[in-house]
């Protein structure tokens, strides 16, 4: 194990080193949009092989637990209650103005994120939630990854389980999109990696004790619990745990890169439904 775990350490770090950015060996992903000065890659092993791989790695450890019962389900409950409870000086609550069950934003979240004009700019289902506390109920938003803010964006991304995620990049989302693309392609840290580099080009391969990620489901679970943070979390939470795994300094929560980046990996779980709480390691 270990000498696989150092072979792999020395692959990469070779990898890096001998293919540089623009060796000529990558392909465009098909999305029609490529920022200057970025050169995307191919993956190594195709979204099937790595799943086959996730498979002899992990056999069906995250599946049982989570029939077994994910701790986020409670989590879950507190949101539905949250969406129906008074606040702020509008004496609303959410269902007053989407329904008592929500049905007004079934399928809702499958859109987010989204260009949004007032904003010029990003909008994400935790950024929106937030928005109608303050301008439609008169109530405090809420701190991000506070117990109730992750509630209820949990419960509003559940109203859409099972919905295929369809964004748009079109029109003014475009240079956005694009933004989020260049962050997920620079190479960053004391370590000079991307985001890419570990989760388009190496996804299938070992990093120590993980297997690295196609980032083709990266975006349909979340908020997730996961059993090393023994919490619940958001992907924006996860982008702040790969910043700092290379020494880069993470973004604040909401801030522009994030939203961007969201919509950039959101982009490429395109067509696969969402499903929350997600489960993780
Ligand atoms: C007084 C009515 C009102 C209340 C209360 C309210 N909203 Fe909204 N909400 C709106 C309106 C109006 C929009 C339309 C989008 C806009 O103008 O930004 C909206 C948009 C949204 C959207 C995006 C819908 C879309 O189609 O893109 C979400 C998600 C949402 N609200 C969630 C919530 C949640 C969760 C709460 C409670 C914390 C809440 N809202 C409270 C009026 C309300
Ligand atoms: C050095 C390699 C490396 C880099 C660079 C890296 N990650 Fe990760 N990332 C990992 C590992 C390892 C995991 C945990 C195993 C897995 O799911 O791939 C992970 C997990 C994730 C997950 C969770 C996947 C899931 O299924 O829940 C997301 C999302 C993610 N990374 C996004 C990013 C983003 C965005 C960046 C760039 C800011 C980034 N990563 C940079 C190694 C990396």
């Amino acid at each position: 194990m270990s000498r696989l775990i150092t072979r792999t350490l020395i692959l990469v770090a070779c990898a890096c080193w001998v293919f540089p950015l623009g060796a000529g060996r990558y392909a465009l992903a098909g999305d029609g949009s490529t920022p200057p000065g970025i050169k995307e890659y191919k993956p190594n092993i195709s979204t099937q092989e790595y799943e086959k791989r996730y498979k002899a790695v992990y056999g069906k450890f995250t599946e049982q637990m989570a029939q077994e019962g994910n701790p986020a389900d409670f989590m879950l409950d507190d949101g539905k209650d949250l969406f129906g409870k008074v606040e702020g000086a509008a004496g609303k609550s959410c269902a007053s103005c989407h329904g008592a069950n929500g049905e007004k934003l079934k399928g809702v979240a499958a859109t987010y994120p989204k260009y949004d004009p007032e904003l010029k700019g990003i909008d994400t289902v935790a950024l929106q939630i937030n928005r109608c506390r303050k301008e439609q109920m008169g109530a405090p938003e809420l701190k991000y990854e506070s117990d109730p803010q992750l509630a209820l964006e949990l419960y509003v991304k559940s109203l859409s389980n099972g919905v295929p995620i369809n964004v748009s990049i079109a029109g003014p989302a475009k240079p956005f999109y694009e933004a989020g693309k260049a962050f997920y392609y620079k190479r960053y840290g004391q370590f000079n990696f991307s985001c890419a580099l570990c989760h388009v080009k190496y996804a299938g391969h070992m990093i120590r004790a993980n297997l690295l990620s196609n980032n083709r489901h990266h975006a349909d679970h979340w908020p997730s619990y996961r059993l090393k943070w023994g919490a619940t979390g958001s992907l924006q939470r996860r982008f702040r745990g790969c910043n700092k795994n290379v020494r880069q300094k993470p973004e604040p929560f909401q801030s522009e890169t994030y939203r961007n980046l969201e919509l950039y990996l959101t982009y490429q779980a395109n067509g696969v439904p969402i499903e929350v709480p997600g489960f993780r390691m």
